[in-house]
């Protein structure tokens, strides 16, 4: 059996594959993403595709590595760079990640909310430009989560488990939304499920962790940022294409909303002369939710035996269900 690998992983997960003596490995060994031309020669004849969120997978790959393909084994929980109708028709297997990022992304999402509604960038730059003159009754306030009213959109394992992080810091009400109601999630939280203009009207703080589909893509967009509160937070950290950049820039710039975090933006990385990088209540990271060095080698473990049980046509230890 042969695999491409499409970049420098974790070493245990590399070791993983490795020892298993299954396959023979083809890696594009880089911390840089695999160019195209480079994807599609690398596939081509292959039976197992270990592969991240930044690569396409389209009619095109799987043209390029042809019919003995059998297992696509993703670095992500996300899956929306998958043409899965495309891999479906050709009866690939996918595995991905879900659970083992959960915690990590939860935590790198109350950390950017914290950031961002307490106004942390904007405040450790000014000790550093001398702008801390002295300590100010008006200077630097922000907005804090006791007493305040939460919104999630996408009551699913990241969403629950950032709802979990946030109820000891004294949020009154949780309000979801998603594809329908789930009570047994929501239990756990008193959460109501609303529609998304709902949400968006009174929440304090907005924290979207859905997956990016048809049903969510732009979905964030200029009638949901002027349904919010002039004092509200948004957070993203789901993918980017959920949120209308532009409509949010607006929302931003206007006051319509007080401040925004976000993991995720469209395209990745966002051209470092993008508008909303000139905004102060704007928080900006690089795609880091699961970034800790124990969920990433977890992740290139677990990746490694997706892959290994798609090349035995065994059981996969997490296949998304096509
Ligand atoms: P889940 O599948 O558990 O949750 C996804 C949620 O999205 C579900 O609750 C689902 O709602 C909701 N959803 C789907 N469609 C809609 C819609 N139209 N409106 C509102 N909600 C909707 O996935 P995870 O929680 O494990 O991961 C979620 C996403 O987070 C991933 O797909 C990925 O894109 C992103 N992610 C980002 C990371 C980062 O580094 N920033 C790290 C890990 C993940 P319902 O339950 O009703 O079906
Ligand atoms: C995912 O897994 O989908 C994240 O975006 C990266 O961990």
């Amino acid at each position: 059996m042969e695999v491409f690998v499409s970049r420098r992983l974790p070493r245990e997960g590399l070791a993983a594959l490795a020892q298993a003596g299954a396959c023979s490995i083809q890696q594009w060994d880089s911390d840089e993403p695999v160019p195209r031309a480079e994807l599609l020669a690398g596939v081509a004849g292959k039976h197992g595709l270990l592969c991240l969120l930044s690569d396409r997978i389209d009619k095109e790959v799987l043209d390029a590595a042809g019919p003995n393909l059998k297992i696509i084994s993703t670095l992500s929980v996300g899956v929306d760079h998958l043409a899965l109708d495309e891999i479906k028709k050709r009866g690939i297997r996918v595995g991905y990640i879900p659970d083992i990022l959960t915690d990590a992304t939860a935590e790198l999402s109350v950390a950017l909310l914290l950031a961002a509604c307490r106004r942390l960038p904007e405040a450790v730059e000014e000790v550093k430009n001398g702008g801390w003159t002295t300590w100010k009754p008006l200077w630097l306030c922000g907005y804090g989560l006791s007493g305040s009213t939460v919104g999630i959109v996408g009551l699913g394992r990241i969403g629950q488990a950032v709802a979990r992080r946030l109820k000891p810091f004294g949020v009154k009400t949780f309000l979801y939304t998603g594809t329908r109601p789930k009570p047994e999630r929501a239990v756990e939280f008193q959460a109501q499920f609303v529609p998304l203009a709902k949400l968006a009207e009174e929440s304090d703080f907005v924290v979207v962790t859905c997956s990016l589909t048809p049903g969510t893509e732009g979905m964030c967009n200029k009638d949901f940022f002027g349904r919010m509160k002039k004092t509200s937070v948004f957070i993203n950290t789901s993918r980017g294409a959920v949120v209308n950049q532009e409509d949010l820039h607006q929302a931003l710039v206007s006051g319509q909303i007080a401040a925004a975090g976000l993991d995720v933006t469209s395209p990745e990385p966002l051209p470092t002369d993008h508008p909303l990088l000139s905004l102060k209540n704007c928080v900006i990271l690089p795609h880091i939710g699961s970034a800790t060095f124990a969920t990433r080698s977890a992740m290139a473990v677990q990746a490694a035996h997706n892959l290994l049980a798609g090349l035995r046509g065994e059981r996969l230890p997490s296949e998304l269900q096509l």
